[in-house]
């Protein structure tokens, strides 16, 4: 597909399975597919380096303002599992954690607070956080890196769907899953089966899909030339 068609064609897709969906016993594809995402994640350009104070004592030390946490399908189910026997209402993540053949946790890492905002406890993210240049485009460049992530599933004929997380976002998940609260959620990425459609899943799309695309709306052209 040409790169225009593959932007145009990528859509929400949001794949809900009523049973669990079985595991493929080779875990390669996706675990490569995985990769390949991440990499054209790494892709995305971004302008400020995260806070030096994410990289200390961290296995995770990359300059880049954002992580990921990827889950292939076994870890999907057993995530899934994990959410039945807690008895957490997750909701439509559940179904789709049934559906999926791999989830992308993107967080992005939000600077020190200067001034005297109040601090988070350790169980929630520190949201809100500090309105400055920095965090905003340490959240463009994540959001940018989130993009490659779905333009790179939409070419690879993928469902994907950019959640916010519900309770994924929640202490409890974030702990069983080694997420520090310190980093803020900005998507849950859900890549689903090629085949979800024949499967008989419900797909539910995105409600904004339609809806302020005008380009008269959003658009001036500046033309100076006449002033
Ligand atoms: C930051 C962000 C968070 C989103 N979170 C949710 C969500 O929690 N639930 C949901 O149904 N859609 C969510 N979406 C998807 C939007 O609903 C969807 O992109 C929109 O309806 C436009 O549809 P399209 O993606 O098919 O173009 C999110 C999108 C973005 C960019």
């Amino acid at each position: 597909m040409h790169i225009d068609e593959i932007i145009k064609n990528r859509k929400t897709q949001k794949v809900l399975a009523n049973k669990v969906w079985p595991v493929s016993s080779n875990q390669k594809p996706i675990d490569q597919t995985i990769n390949e995402l991440l990499e054209l994640a790494a892709s995305a350009p971004y302008h400020r380096k995260s806070h030096k104070k994410y990289g200390k004592n961290n296995q995770l030390n990359s300059c880049l303002p954002w992580r990921c946490y990827t889950l292939d399908t076994e870890n999907c189910r057993l995530l899934f599992n994990y959410i039945e026997k807690q008895n957490i209402k997750a909701g439509k993540v559940s179904n789709m954690l049934a559906a999926a053949d791999g989830l992308m946790l993107m967080t992005w890492l939000p600077e020190p607070l200067t001034t005297n905002v109040k601090k988070q406890d350790k169980t929630s993210e520190p949201v809100p956080f500090e309105g400055n240049i920095k965090n905003m485009e340490h959240i463009a460049a994540s959001s940018a890196a989130i993009q490659n992530i779905l333009i790179g599933a939409t070419a690879r004929n993928l469902p994907n769907y950019w959640s916010s997380g519900g309770q994924l976002r929640n202490v409890t998940l974030r702990k069983f899953l080694g997420i520090p609260m310190k980093e803020i959620l900005l998507g849950a990425l859900f890549i689903f089966p090629e085949d979800s459609e024949q499967k008989g899943a419900i797909i539910k799309s995105g409600s904004l899909r339609h809806q302020g695309k005008e380009l008269d709306s959003w658009v001036k052209r500046v033309d100076i030339s006449l002033l």
